[in-house]
């Protein structure tokens, strides 16, 4: 690996009985950079994130975090090792509120045992109120702390999926994959969400990012990747995928000139 990556991604393929939704695809993310993963409807992006989580078992290639191949490991062991992701659709515990859906992920990240608990040890208060805090610092980060006590489900959506993005940070991760993270944010949450990812990035936070939104995924990636039908079709900085012809027609259907 070149010193700087933090994921690499080696002839990665996977087919469902007969489709292939992604094939012989490597890329790597390199350490505090946002990489943009885009491409039309189908073309194998979230399909990647399964993959690369381990929520779904590879055909064929490598994945490494930090050097570290992660294609031999169950699914819980790649989020200790530093890589959590938020979903294309919104899975939280929509009857808990707010602080309490982050809660739940700290306390799964937390040597926290029931035993502990019950027993009461002076640790363990001390452990909670040092959870408490760091939930409601990643609320507050997030622009949430206010709606800490509202239920989940009562959230507006943008808001749904910048708790999403919080749970995701509380476990403390190396490197953040997000699914569509915009989907159904207005301009004014979208720009909002975009200052908070870079904010984090400028904090050191590595992000591989599904995008639809382009102005969005181009504003704010130092390098995209692009695929179609499960294939790496271009890769490059915002603007170099931009006037890119293959993406163009990948994209359109079409070159951008034929016929209007
Ligand atoms: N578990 C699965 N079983 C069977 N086929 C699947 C499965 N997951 C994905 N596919 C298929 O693989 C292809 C890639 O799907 P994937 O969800 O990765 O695309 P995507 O790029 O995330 O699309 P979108 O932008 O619509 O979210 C699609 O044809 C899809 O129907
Ligand atoms: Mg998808």
């Amino acid at each position: 690996m070149s010193n700087g990556d933090l994921l690499e991604v080696n002839g990665l393929s996977k087919s469902f009985m007969g489709l292939r939704a992604v094939h012989d695809l490597s890329f790597v993310v390199g350490q505090g950079r946002i990489v943009g993963l885009i491409g039309p409807n189908g073309a194998g992006k979230t399909t990647v994130f399964n993959l690369v989580t381990r929520v779904l078992r590879a055909d064929n290639g490598s994945i490494r975090l930090a050097g570290e191949e992660l294609t031999v490991l169950p699914p819980h062991e790649v989020n200790r090792r530093g890589i959590a992701r938020t979903f294309q659709n919104i899975r939280l515990f929509p009857g808990l509120t707010v602080l309490e859906n982050v809660l739940w992920t700290i306390g799964t990240r937390a040597r926290y045992t029931l035993v502990q608990s019950m027993i009461g040890l002076p640790t363990v208060h001390a452990e909670e109120r040092g959870m408490l805090e760091e939930a409601c610092d990643l609320l507050n980060a997030a622009g949430l702390y206010d709606r800490r006590h509202d239920k989940a489900r009562s959230l507006p959506y943008g808001d749904q999926r910048r708790l999403e993005l919080v749970r995701a940070l509380a476990t403390r991760p190396r490197l953040l994959l997000l699914d569509e993270p915009t989907a159904g944010m207005n301009p004014t949450e979208t720009s909002q969400f975009a200052d908070h990812l870079l904010r984090l990035n400028s904090e050191g936070m590595t992000i591989l990012l599904i995008e639809h939104d382009m102005r969005f995924v181009m504003g704010i990636s130092n390098r995209i990747v692009v695929l179609n039908y499960g294939s790496k079709i271009a890769e490059g900085t915002p603007s170099e995928v931009q006037s890119n012809e293959a993406v163009i027609s990948a994209y359109l259907g079409r070159p951008r000139n034929a016929g209007g």
